[in-house]
C-alpha cells in the first residue's frame, strides 16, 4: 500500500515533468532587432523563399530585410518631402506611416498602405512611392490600412480603417465606437477603386482567397472577422466569421487557412491584454491558439505571418520583428 501511494505520486510528476519539458523545449522565438531609432513593424512582406521581407515602420519608411546579410535597408517611403530627420519620429504625417503592405509577384511591385496617404505602390528599385489613390466616392481616406494582392489579377484589396479618424485618434475612434471604416478595391486593369463594404468598425486586416471566391475583413473596433463573397451565389454578402477582441491583420498561409493577430482577456485581471495569434479555416474556425504574453508582455501583435513553418510577428510598439516556432 505505501509502496503505492509514494509511487503513483513520482510516476505523475515524471509524466508531467516529461510533458512540460518537451513543450517548452519545442517552442522557440527569436528577434530581429529593427535598425536604430526604427519601431513598430506592422506587417511584412516575403519577396523570395530566401527571406528577404518588407515591412513599414512608424517615421514612415518602408525597410527590406536582406536576409543574407541579416540586416534592414532603408527602401522607400510615400512623404514627397521625407528626409532623415523623420527617422526616430512616431505617427508624423510629413513622415508617413506604412501599415499594410503586399507585393504583387508578377510584376514585384509592393502595394502599401500609408496611413496619412492613402494606397500607394514602390517599384522594385524603392525610393519615393507613388500615390494610387487618396479617396473613393468622394470620401478621402483617413486611416489606410490593411492590405492584401490577388496574384491572378493583380487587384488589391485595402481597407481605410476610418473616414473621421486618422492613426494618432485609434483610442478616440475606439470610444466613440465609429463605423465609418471601407473595404476597397483597386482594379489594377481600370485603375478605379470600387467600395466593397461601408460602415466597418475599424477595419485593420484584409485577407483574399486565393481564388478570389471571398475577401475577409478584420473589424478591431467591433471584435469581429466578416466574409465577404465575391462570387458565387452569396456575392456581394457577408457573414460574421469569428468574433474575438481587437483583431488586427489576418494573413493567408500557403495551405489556405489563416492566422489573425487578436488579443484575449487575462483571466486575473479581467483586461484585454494578452496578445495571440488564431489559427483559423476559411470558415473562421479556430484550429489553434498561440499566446505570445511571455514575449510581448500587454503589447498588442499586429500581424501573425507563416513563412517557412515560422510565425513572424508584427507589433506597432516592438523594435524588433519577433519570429515563432513551435
Ligand atoms: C513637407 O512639406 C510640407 C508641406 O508641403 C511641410 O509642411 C513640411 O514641413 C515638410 N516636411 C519636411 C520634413 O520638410
Ligand atoms: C458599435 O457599433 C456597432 C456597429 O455599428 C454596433 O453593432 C454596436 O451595437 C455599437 N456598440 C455600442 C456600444 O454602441
Ligand atoms: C453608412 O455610411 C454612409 C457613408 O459611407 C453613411 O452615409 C451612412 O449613414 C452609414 N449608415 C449607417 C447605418 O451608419
Ligand atoms: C494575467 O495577469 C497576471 C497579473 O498581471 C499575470 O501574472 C499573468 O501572467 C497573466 N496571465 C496570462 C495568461 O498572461
Ligand atoms: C472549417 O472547419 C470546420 C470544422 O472544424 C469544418 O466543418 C469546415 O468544413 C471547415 N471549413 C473549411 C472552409 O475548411
Amino acid at each position: 500500500m505505501s509502496m503505492k501511494a509514494t509511487s503513483a505520486p513520482i510516476f505523475s510528476t515524471l509524466i508531467f515533468l516529461l510533458c512540460f519539458s518537451s513543450t517548452v523545449v519545442s517552442v522557440s522565438f527569436s528577434k530581429i532587432p529593427l535598425p536604430l531609432k526604427a519601431t513598430g513593424p506592422e506587417a511584412f512582406a516575403f519577396l523570395s523563399r530566401a527571406g528577404d521581407f518588407y515591412t513599414g515602420v512608424a517615421d514612415g519608411r518602408v525597410l527590406k530585410y536582406v536576409s543574407q546579410a541579416r540586416r534592414f535597408e532603408d527602401f522607400g517611403s510615400f512623404a514627397p518631402n521625407r528626409s532623415n530627420l523623420c527617422n526616430g519620429r512616431v505617427n508624423d504625417p510629413n513622415c508617413g506611416r506604412p501599415l499594410g503592405l503586399a507585393l504583387h509577384h508578377a510584376t514585384k511591385r509592393l502595394y502599401v498602405c500609408d496611413a496619412f496617404y492613402g494606397l500607394g505602390v514602390l517599384e522594385p528599385e524603392g525610393g519615393v512611392g507613388t500615390i494610387l489613390s487618396s479617396s473613393a466616392d468622394g470620401q478621402r481616406y483617413r486611416l489606410c490600412d490593411g492590405l492584401d494582392v490577388h496574384q491572378q489579377t493583380g487587384d488589391v484589396y485595402f481597407t481605410d480603417a476610418s473616414s473621421n479618424y486618422d492613426i494618432r485618434q485609434i483610442l478616440l475612434a475606439v470610444a466613440k465606437n465609429d463605423s465609418s471604416g471601407r473595404l476597397l478595391r483597386y482594379d489594377l486593369n481600370t485603375k478605379q477603386v470600387t467600395v466593397l463594404l461601408r460602415n466597418l468598425s475599424g477595419p485593420g486586416g484584409v485577407a483574399v482567397d486565393k481564388d478570389a471566391q471571398f475577401v475577409l475583413v478584420t473589424e478591431f473596433i467591433t471584435g469581429r472577422t466578416k466574409k465577404m463573397w465575391l462570387k458565387g451565389p452569396k456575392a456581394n454578402t457577408y457573414d460574421i466569421i469569428n468574433s474575438q477582441p481587437m483583431p488586427d491583420n489576418i494573413k493567408r498561409t500557403e495551405s489556405g487557412n489563416f492566422w489573425l493577430a487578436a488579443v484575449k482577456r487575462n483571466l486575473t485581471t479581467l483586461s484585454l491584454s494578452i496578445p495571440i495569434g488564431q489559427w483559423m479555416n476559411a470558415s473562421g474556425d479556430v484550429i489553434k491558439t498561440v499566446n505570445f504574453g511571455p514575449w510581448y508582455g500587454l503589447k498588442p501583435v499586429s500581424e501573425v505571418q507563416e513563412f517557412l513553418g515560422k510565425l513572424y510577428l508584427g507589433s506597432m510598439f516592438a523594435p524588433f520583428v519577433g519570429v515563432y516556432k513551435d
